[in-house]
């Protein structure tokens, strides 16, 4: 049985890739100190709770269970939040990354799949973007992950270490099952936000510009059902236990909804109405960000199951409906 490590595994994406990792007879242990994540949200496998800086610990666990790869979910996520404490995403996604990559080479552990974003790409001119658009973060988050991304390239070409970096589009939806679901501390994301507007949680949605130059002046963006994503992270572990090269790929479906169409398929799906407010554009938000997803078709046997926006906001409908933790 292939053994991997799930950093951060308690978390939102972390938890449904534990799911899919079990489906697929994985052994499973989870490494998180429950700083987001929770304990509940781990149906397979085994946790150590534990920070990422504490090496020491990190070390014995990792020298213990012996993983074929790990699986490095662990980091903070909010882009306002990065804004405002820039060196607590660099601490965290940067520094300690640095620190599971310095303890899995003294480990001899060489394979790792890491939780990227395309948020490196900033602001792109044009979309869909491909891997090979320059990387240009206009925020500590996509810079902090961008950071990591060059060095796992160096790492990769100075040691035996394979890597493949997964660069996730707007990642949304529940596990279909409902075992699972995103519990967050603030609701930052669209989709989840117009939820909590179904809900009578939110009095007022909020747009932020309708003068940009798509079809019906609102922001498009590429959701990818976190199943799907799921599964794209167990496919590019297998394509590296097969021994390929290390690689880096777009995760989402090539195509994308404004934030009218997806407000419009929250009514449809919910059956509630809600007041949406519209005001000025936000700084920073880039008029259109979908992936050119050629590559991760082209070469992991990824197959997409839930490429649906009404599917992928059902299940999060059913998630706030029914959750579980
Ligand atoms: N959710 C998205 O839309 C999205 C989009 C692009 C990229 N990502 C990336 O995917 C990864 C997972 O995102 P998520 O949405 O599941 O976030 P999450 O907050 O739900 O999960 C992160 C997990 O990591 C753990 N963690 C954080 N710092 C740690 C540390 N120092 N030591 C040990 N554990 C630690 C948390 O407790 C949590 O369980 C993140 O790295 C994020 O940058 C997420």
């Amino acid at each position: 049985m292939r053994k991997v490590l799930v950093v951060g595994g308690a978390g939102y994406i972390g938890s449904h890739t534990i799911k899919s990792l079990s489906k697929r007879s994985y052994d499973i242990l989870v490494y998180d100190n429950l700083s987001t994540g929770h304990r509940e949200a781990i149906l397979y496998g085994r946790l150590v709770e534990g920070d990422l800086s504490e090496r020491d610990k990190l070390k014995s666990v990792i020298e213990e269970f012996r993983p074929d790869a790990i699986i490095h979910f662990a980091g903070f996520i909010e882009v306002e939040e990065s804004i405002k404490k820039p060196l607590l995403y660099y601490s965290n996604n940067t520094v300690n990354t640095i620190n599971l990559i310095e303890v899995m080479l003294e480990c001899g552990i060489n394979k790792l799949i890491f939780s990227s974003t395309a948020a490196v790409y900033g602001n792109p001119e044009k979309t869909p973007v491909d891997e090979n658009y320059p990387l240009n973060p206009i925020n500590p988050y996509g810079q902090s992950k961008a950071f990591v991304e060059k060095m796992l390239q160096d790492i990769s070409r100075s040691y035996d270490f394979n890597y493949v970096s997964l660069r996730y589009f707007n990642v949304a939806g529940a596990d279909p099952d409902g075992e699972i679901g995103q519990k967050y501390r603030k609701a930052t994301h669209l989709i989840t936000r117009a939820l909590k507007a179904a809900k009578g949680e939110i009095e007022n949605l909020e747009i932020f510009g309708t003068d940009y130059n798509t079809p019906d002046g609102t922001c498009i963006r590429d959701y990818i059902h976190v199943s799907d994503l799921a599964e794209a992270h167990i496919d590019a572990l297998e394509y590296l236990l097969e021994g390929n090269d290390s690689d880096v790929f777009n995760c989402g479906y090539g195509h994308g909804y404004s934030v009218k169409e997806v407000i419009e398929t929250v009514k449809k799906v919910t059956g509630k109405d809600f007041k949406v407010v519209e005001t000025a554009r936000r700084a920073g938000d880039a008029p259109e960000l979908v992936a050119n997803n050629r590559h991760l078709l082209d070469t992991l046997k990824w197959k997409p199951c839930y490429d649906d926006l009404e599917f992928i906001i059902k299940t999060s409908w059913n998630w706030e409906l029914n959750p579980k933790f």
